[in-house]
């Protein structure tokens, strides 16, 4: 297979309330950093959009980080114009704060009151935008009805694949070094992948997704 351009996103978003503070959520980054791995040791060239983690790059692969979903929105519509194949595996904040307070914000209320808007959906944006060559990927971390949920979020995203995947346990998904997942195909396809580390994971799923789109 000549080598692919492939973007993947990976890790949380940051979503600030004063400049100490921020909304976040318990993505490690460690699934799309594996995603990333894996691609560039099939010879792909790979850009990785990656919020806020602690992990290395690997070798090879081009980084561009990101705080934000706003910023995240940015990089990767900017980017996905030249990528034959993105993978969303980022847990990009849903909701950001409305008003954002240029000081830390001082205690006083007993209670309070956060207002919250919704952020960009990325994507669906690139759903929106897609060229009919260019194969989309996502991801959906559910804690219930996972297939029922993931294939509903296929569909409304205009995607190729996502990978369902259950949150909330402590043996797999975020912050954990292992994962199960469920790979959805737009025809109706499903592929189980058993409990794995997050490194197996990613070179089956690549493979999965790269035979299934030759
Ligand atoms: N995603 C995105 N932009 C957002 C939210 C999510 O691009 N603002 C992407 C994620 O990277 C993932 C997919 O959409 O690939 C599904 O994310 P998920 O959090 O499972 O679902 P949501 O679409 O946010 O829906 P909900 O929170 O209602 O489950």
């Amino acid at each position: 297979m000549p080598p692919l351009r492939m973007l993947i996103t990976a890790g949380p978003t940051r979503e600030p309330l004063d400049p100490v503070r921020f909304l976040s959520n318990r993505s490690s980054g460690r699934m799309g950093y594996a995603l990333a791995e894996a691609a560039r040791a099939a010879g792909h060239r790979v850009t990785l959009i990656s919020g806020p983690v602690v992990l290395e790059v690997p070798r090879g692969v081009r980084r561009l980080s990101v705080e934000t979903a706003e910023e995240m929105r940015r990089v990767v519509l900017r980017e996905a114009k030249r990528a034959d194949l993105v993978v969303m595996a980022a847990a990009v904040a849903d909701y950001r704060p409305v008003r954002v307070a240029p000081r830390k914000m001082k205690k006083g209320a007993a209670q309070q009151v956060l207002r919250l808007e919704r952020t960009p959906d990325i994507l669906a944006e690139l759903g929106r935008r897609r060229r009919p060559s260019q194969i989309l990927a996502g991801f959906a971390a559910e804690t219930d009805h996972l297939l029922l949920h993931a294939r509903a979020k296929l569909r409304a995203k205009n995607l190729d694949f996502i990978v369902a995947n259950r949150v909330g346990r402590s043996d797999a998904g975020f912050e954990s070094p292992n994962n199960r997942a469920t790979l959805l195909d737009r025809a109706g396809g499903t592929r189980r992948f058993p409990l794995m580390t997050k490194k197996q994971l990613a070179r089956r799923l690549l493979a999965a997704i790269l035979s299934a789109t030759d």
